[in-house]
């Protein structure tokens, strides 16, 4: 057997012998297949990168046929269980679990860089009063790139870790502001006391207490939920994080990118749809009419289906779970039962089963927010705060890649061609 591929061109009967390395043939090497001398070499199309390696990766492995995720070969359903948000955090960065040292210094490095710049909370208190909060954090994410000029010095190691930290770091802060702002009420300053996930739920919804004390259940659930969604491989965000990135800009333009990527209800988006989809759907009875209309295509199941998991996302389940525990400290959210007997039905549905159309992460996700009383609007800052350290361990990746280029697709050109131009003085006289 040999690890190539024989390609015949039909047009010109000429044959090729392509190399086939890691299950994949160089796109390159499609580039001598042409018709002539002066002709193009043969492309690859592929919109949405549906079969289409861009990188080689070391961060996070998924099986979608199995329905197995792990970052740097840890399954996730492990880290869920035993890791926390800072030490997964670790590990996708730095690509190995840390020593004790290494763990108390890394939370120690984070934990002093969740303030920003006075300059930043004014920044954002320039928005209208009901921006939308991921728009406030795309924004204010960019901005830190002028706050620190240097952070285009991306060649240098230690240059790129403090970003890191920087970025890691600030995320809760600019998105519980954000969240603040919506409500009219006056920011609150991280209190470095606490855990990374207790000080964010500190700075979300402390009044005019001393010290916020979050209950340690709900501090926990959302830890877990960061772990869930720190990284996910090649998906729409991180894709454009590298895209950018592959331009050499600093790292918060490019994750600023990522964040515009997230915000889209195709991608983080789709758990604050499923919430306004349980809610238009309104009771058990209105569920056959829904999936009707889905099957239809007038519409979409949100939180169902994903490009990668032809099985039962593994994220969604541990998310199911964790429902359980918040809902025990919250009460239950009463869309809960709808949702649930919508996923019966699907599941047992031949329009869902032929397309292999399982509950992704997005599906329970909302349905836990909402208990912890965040506006719709924010699930998808939640999800970025989570996404952040798997953004920063690709975009890593990418500039220490020595194959790595500037992102440039080809296209198909489908439009007119050597059209004479004629001025707007002739052409309306
Ligand atoms: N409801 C109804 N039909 C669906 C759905 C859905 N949620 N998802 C896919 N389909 C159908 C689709 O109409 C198509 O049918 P047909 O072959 O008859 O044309 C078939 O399934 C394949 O769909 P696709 O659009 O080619 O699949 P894709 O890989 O391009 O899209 C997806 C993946 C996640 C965008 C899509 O499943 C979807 O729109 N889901 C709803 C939105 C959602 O929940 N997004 C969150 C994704 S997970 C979190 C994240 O990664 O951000």
């Amino acid at each position: 057997m040999t690890d190539s591929l024989t390609v015949r061109d039909n047009r010109t009967g000429q044959e090729y012998e392509v190399p086939i390395a890691d299950g994949a043939i160089k796109a390159a090497d499609l580039g001598q297949i042409k018709t002539g001398d002066d002709a193009p070499g043969l492309a690859v199309y592929d919109p949405g990168f549906v079969n289409t390696a861009s990188c080689r990766s070391s961060v996070t492995y998924i099986d979608g046929d199995k329905g197995i995720l792990e970052y740097r070969g840890y399954p996730i359903e492990q880290l869920a269980e035993k890791s926390s948000f800072l030490e997964v955090a670790y590990l996708l960065i730095h690509g190995e679990l840390p020593t004790r040292e290494q763990y108390e210094t890394w939370v120690h490095e984070i934990t002093f860089h969740t303030f920003v710049h006075e300059n930043v909370k004014s920044f954002m208190q320039g928005f209208r009063y009901d921006a939308h909060p991921m728009g406030m954090l795309m924004a204010s994410v960019g901005a830190l790139s002028t706050f620190y000029p240097d952070a285009r010095n991306i060649s240098d190691a230690q240059n790129r870790h403090i970003q890191i930290v920087r970025m890691i770091a600030k995320m809760p802060t600019l998105g519980a502001w954000a969240f603040r702002h919506a409500q009219g009420k006056p920011y609150v300053y991280p209190d470095n006391d606490l855990s990374y996930t207790a000080n964010f739920l500190s700075m979300l919804f402390k009044m005019s207490e001393s010290k916020f004390e979050a209950d340690e259940r709900l501090v926990r659930a959302l830890d877990v939920l960061f772990i869930l969604h720190a990284d996910h491989e090649q998906n729409c965000s991180t894709n454009a994080v590298r895209s950018v990135g592959s331009s050499q800009v600093d790292p918060y333009s490019a994750v600023s990118a990522g964040i515009g990527a997230l915000y889209g209800p195709l991608h983080g988006g789709a758990n604050e749809a499923v919430l306004r989809m349980l809610r238009r759907v309104g009771s058990k009875e209105n569920i056959p009419a829904f999936i009707q209309g889905v099957k239809d295509g007038n519409e979409r199941l949100m939180g169902f289906g994903h490009r990668v998991y032809k099985n039962y996302d593994p994220r969604a389940t541990i998310i199911k779970k964790a429902c359980d525990d918040v809902f025990e400290v919250t009460g239950v959210n009463p869309l809960l039962e709808i949702a649930q007997e919508l996923e019966k039905i699907a599941l047992e549905d031949e329009y869902f089963v032929k397309r292999k159309l399982y509950p992704n992460v997005d599906f329970y996700s909302g349905l836990i927010y909402e208990a912890f009383q965040f506006p719709p609007e924010m699930f998808t800052v939640l999800f970025a705060i989570g996404r952040t350290p798997g953004w920063l361990a690709q975009w890593s990746e990418l500039v220490q890649d020595k194959e790595q280029k500037i992102a440039r697709p080809k296209q198909i050109y489908t439009g007119a061609r050597t059209l004479e131009f004629v001025p707007a003085s002739e052409r309306w006289s």
